[in-house]
C-alpha cells in the first residue's frame, strides 16, 4: 500500500509526476509518459490550464464538435458542442436542420434570479429572532455596500432578504432566504461573498440584542451558500409546425406526431423514462454549458431538482397537437454566466463566445434551452421510428475502428460494409480480422 504523502501541492509538476511513477507506476515506468504527451507545446498556454486548478499534472481532451443550422429566434447560428457522447453533436445538428425550414426555434428568459441562504440554529423565542431580523435587515444590506457596489451600478445585486422560520421541517431551524440579480455574472462568488459577509453581521449585530442577552439564547449560523436550485431563472424554448410538415419519406406527419406526444406522455407519467428522456436532453445542455465554461454540475443539478418539483420526478418537454399544429417546448432552470470565470481565460470558451456572436447571459439561456429542446427532439425522433441503435451504432463503429487501429482504406471498407451489416464490437472485429488476413 503506497504511504500517505504530505506537501504534495506544494512540489513541482515534475516531482508529482516523479512521485506517481515511483508510488504507481513502479512496474511501468511508461505509464506516466501519456501525461507529458498532452502537454502543449505553448508552454505559456499549458502554465494558464495548469492553474485552473491544484495538483495539474496534464490536460484531459474532449471532443470540441460544432453543430450549424440552428435557426434560433431568427437569428441563424452554428452551436459549439463539448460532449464524449459520439451522437450526440450529429444528434443536435439533425434537429436543427430538420427545423431550418419550419421556422426553427423561438426561445425566451421568463426570469434570471437567483438565491442563497443563510443557514440559521435558535432555539429561543420566534417573536425575538422575528424583531431582531426586522431591525438588523438595514445593517446587513448596508454590510455588503461594497462588495456589490459595481454589481448595483450596473443594475443587479441583492434583491431581497427574508427570514424563514423553518422549524417545523427541523427544530431551531431558521434561515435568511436572499434573492439577487446577478446579471450577465453566473454570479457564485459574489452571492457567497454576500451571504457570508450578511451571516457575519447577523451573528455580530446578534451579540449585543437585548431579548437574546437577556434568555441567554443567540442565533448561531450553521453555514450560508448559494442554491443551486433556481427555479427563478427560467427559460422556455419551443419548436411548432403544422404537422404536415413533419412528414418524410418514412413516416406520415400526422403519424408521428401522435406517436411523438405520447413519447412525451410516457416521460411526464413514468419517472424511470423521464430520467433517461431528460438526460438526453442534458447530453445537448451539457455540451454546450462546458464549451461556454459554465458549471455543468450546477445546472444538472437545477435541471434535476427543477424535474421533481411537484414531488414526482417527469419530463422538462412537453408536446401537443392541437387545430393541427405540433407544438414542443422545454422549460428549464439555466444559471449560466457569460463573464467571471473561464470565460475570459480559456481560449477555446473565447473562442466558443465568439462563434455564438457574442450572447450575453439571458441569450446564452435561450440557446443552451434550444440545445436541451432539439436534442430530446432528435432522440424522440428516433426513438418512434427507427430506433436508437441505428444513429448510435454507426457513430460506434468508428471508436471500434480506432481502436483496432485500422488504417484509412480499411476504415473505408469498412463503413461501407456497414451500411447493411449489423454492427458490434465482435462483428467489426471479425470483419477487419478478415480483410486482414
Ligand atoms: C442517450 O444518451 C440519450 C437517450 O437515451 C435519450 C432518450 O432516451 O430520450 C437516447
Amino acid at each position: 500500500m503506497a504511504a500517505p504523502i504530505l506537501g504534495f501541492s506544494k512540489k513541482t509538476k515534475d516531482q508529482k509526476i516523479q512521485w506517481l511513477a515511483e508510488t504507481y507506476f513502479a512496474k511501468d515506468p511508461l505509464g506516466v509518459d501519456v501525461l507529458k504527451k498532452y502537454w502543449n507545446s505553448d508552454s505559456k498556454l499549458q502554465s494558464l490550464h495548469d492553474d485552473f486548478i491544484e495538483n495539474t499534472l496534464s490536460n484531459y481532451y474532449l471532443p470540441l464538435g460544432v453543430a450549424p443550422n440552428f435557426l434560433i429566434n431568427k437569428k441563424l447560428l452554428t452551436l459549439p458542442m463539448v460532449t464524449e457522447e459520439s451522437s450526440v453533436v450529429a444528434a443536435a445538428s439533425n434537429a436543427a436542420k430538420f427545423w431550418l425550414d419550419k421556422g426553427g426555434f423561438t426561445a425566451k428568459v421568463i426570469s434570471t434570479q437567483k438565491n442563497g441562504q443563510i443557514h440559521i440554529d435558535f432555539f429561543g423565542k420566534d417573536s425575538d429572532i422575528n424583531n431582531f431580523f426586522s431591525e438588523v435587515k438595514p445593517k446587513l444590506i448596508q454590510s455588503i455596500d461594497a462588495i456589490q457596489n459595481s454589481m448595483q451600478k450596473r443594475g443587479g445585486g441583492l434583491t431581497g432578504i427574508t427570514l424563514v422560520n423553518s422549524t417545523d421541517a427541523l427544530e431551531g431551524y431558521y434561515q435568511l432566504h436572499c434573492t439577487f440579480e446577478t446579471l450577465d455574472a453566473m454570479g457564485a462568488n459574489f452571492i457567497n461573498s454576500c451571504l457570508e459577509t450578511i451571516a457575519k453581521t447577523f451573528e455580530a449585530e446578534a451579540q449585543n440584542y437585548i431579548s437574546f442577552k437577556t434568555n441567554i439564547v443567540f442565533p448561531e449560523i450553521v453555514l450560508s451558500i448559494l442554491s443551486n436550485s433556481v427555479p427563478e431563472c427560467m427559460v422556455r424554448a419551443e419548436l411548432s409546425c403544422p404537422i404536415e410538415l413533419l412528414s418524410t419519406k418514412d413516416i406520415d406527419g400526422a403519424v408521428f406526431a401522435k406517436k411523438f406526444v405520447r413519447a412525451v406522455a410516457i416521460a411526464k407519467v413514468e419517472p424511470r423514462r423521464a430520467v433517461t428522456h431528460n438526460k438526453g436532453i442534458m447530453n445537448g445542455v451539457d455540451a454546450l454549458v462546458i464549451a461556454t465554461g459554465n458549471d455543468f454540475r450546477a445546472v444538472e443539478a437545477g435541471a434535476h431538482s427543477y424535474a421533481c418539483k411537484s414531488g414526482n420526478y417527469t419530463s422538462l418537454t412537453d408536446a401537443k397537437v392541437e387545430n393541427g399544429i405540433f407544438s414542443f417546448w422545454i422549460e428549464i432552470p439555466l444559471a449560466l454566466g457569460t463573464i467571471g470565470g473561464l470565460t475570459g481565460l480559456h481560449p477555446l470558451v473565447k473562442f466558443a463566445f465568439s462563434l455564438l456572436q457574442k450572447p450575453n447571459a439571458t441569450e446564452l439561456m435561450e440557446i443552451i434551452a434550444v440545445a436541451g429542446l432539439a436534442q430530446n427532439f432528435a432522440a424522440i425522433k428516433s426513438l418512434v421510428t427507427t430506433g436508437i441503435q441505428k444513429g448510435h451504432m454507426k457513430m460506434h463503429l468508428m471508436n471500434i475502428l480506432n481502436q483496432l487501429e485500422t488504417t484509412k482504406p480499411e476504415k473505408t471498407l469498412a463503413l461501407a460494409y456497414f451500411i447493411n451489416n449489423t454492427i458490434t464490437h465482435s462483428s467489426v472485429v471479425s470483419y477487419i480480422d478478415q480483410l486482414r488476413s
